[in-house]
């Protein structure tokens, strides 16, 4: 004889059940255990409580035409907003001191005062008899022994930065990586040391130092990165963190692009595009001088448009100019001219 009738017990059943059932997706938080382990894994689950100063922009300078560079890159990740640290190492021997009025003392001011740059005093490192473009190249790697930051992005100061790239910083922990130099794939498989995110600590410090000792003639900071890491460094996707100023000069962009099926299109690419190198042999460097006029022999051509059966499609051309033409304004802006001396 029950005491509850039949009715009654599944009304209570049904109850039941459907208060484990609530609680159950109220209270049950998948995973909830292992977000700590996600840290570090997805980027967007900690980009709120980043400490950003564990993290630096680098840039070397060996001499005052790339001291301006420096500060211009330098500027432009300030202008974007980016938010790791901005570190450039000078050479110990130009001086910052207020009294001081030489271009470097005052360009490092600017660079201090205006654009939020720590300056860490340094010995440029070069070898003798090596040539004179690479010959101070070495110094680059001074980024492996900046252990004051967890992570460094070392950039060549004869680049743009279009787009901040703070996302490098949180990727998985890994020595180095670096983008491929595209241009030459795939006939060489090599790493460009244009941009370099590197892990700095004392014992990776220490390889490269011998590296470099025991340097042949002809072997400079990319090929000493290439020999150490080629088998461990991650690779980069070129694109969009490293586009060469040439690109928009060639016809076959299928090394760039990745594929033969995509269309080309200057202004999307460099708008995608995160940092710009200067690369565009013979034609000089944007703060060089131009006796021969390379930069109106060499410029793109404009191309067969199929739909007006014309060659007026230029955008390749004025994409290119505007870079040059946006390069020296902002040089000008920045850093003055050779006879103002700012
Ligand atoms: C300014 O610094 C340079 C080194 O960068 C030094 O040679 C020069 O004597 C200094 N000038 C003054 C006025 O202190
Ligand atoms: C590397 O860093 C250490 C510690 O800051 C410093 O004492 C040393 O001079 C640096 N080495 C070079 C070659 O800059």
């Amino acid at each position: 004889m029950s005491v509850v009738p039949p009715k009654a017990l599944r009304s209570i059943l049904v109850l039941v059940t459907a208060i484990v059932v609530l609680l159950t997706l109220f209270c049950y938080r998948p995973y909830s255990s292992s977000v700590s382990t996600l840290r570090g894994v997805v980027p967007e689950a900690r980009i709120g409580d980043v400490d950003w100063s564990r993290y630096a922009y680098t840039q070397y300078v060996t001499n005052t035409d790339y001291l301006c560079n420096s500060v211009m890159l330098f500027e432009a990740l300030h202008r974007l907003g980016s938010k790791a640290d901005r570190l450039m190492m000078y050479p110990e021997d130009f001086s910052v001191e207020d009294d001081n009025t030489s271009k470097e003392s005052k360009l490092l001011r600017i660079a201090r005062e205006k654009y939020n740059v720590k300056l860490k005093p340094i010995q440029v490192q070069s070898r003798l008899g090596v040539g004179a473009t690479w010959a101070e190249s070495y110094t680059k790697l001074l980024a492996f022994n900046q252990t004051q930051y967890d992570r460094v992005l070392s950039l060549d100061s004869d680049s743009t930065v279009l787009q901040p790239m703070d996302e490098l910083f949180l990727l998985p922990s890994f020595p180095v990586a670096m983008p491929r130099a595209y241009w030459l794939y795939p006939d060489y498989q090599i790493f460009s040391s244009q941009l370099v995110l590197i892990q700095p600590s004392k014992t990776e410090f220490d390889r490269i130092m011998e590296a470099i000792k025991k340097a042949s003639m002809d072997e400079y900071d990319m090929e000493i990165l290439n020999k150490l890491y080629k088998d461990s460094a991650l690779i980069l996707p070129h694109r969009p963190y490293d586009l060469l100023t040439g690109e928009f000069r060639g016809d076959d962009h299928s090394a760039y692009l990745g594929t033969k099926l995509e269309k080309w299109d200057p202004y999307r690419i460099l708008h995608e595009a995160k940092f710009l190198h200067f690369s565009d042999w013979p034609v000089p460097k944007p703060w060089d001088s131009d006796p021969r006029n390379m930069m109106e022999k060499k410029q793109p051509k404009c191309q067969y448009n199929p739909e007006t059966k014309e060659e007026d499609d230029c955008r390749a051309l004025n994409v290119w100019l505007e870079i040059y033409d946006d390069f020296r304004r902002r040089r000008k802006a920045i850093c003055g001219t050779e006879d103002d001396a700012l």
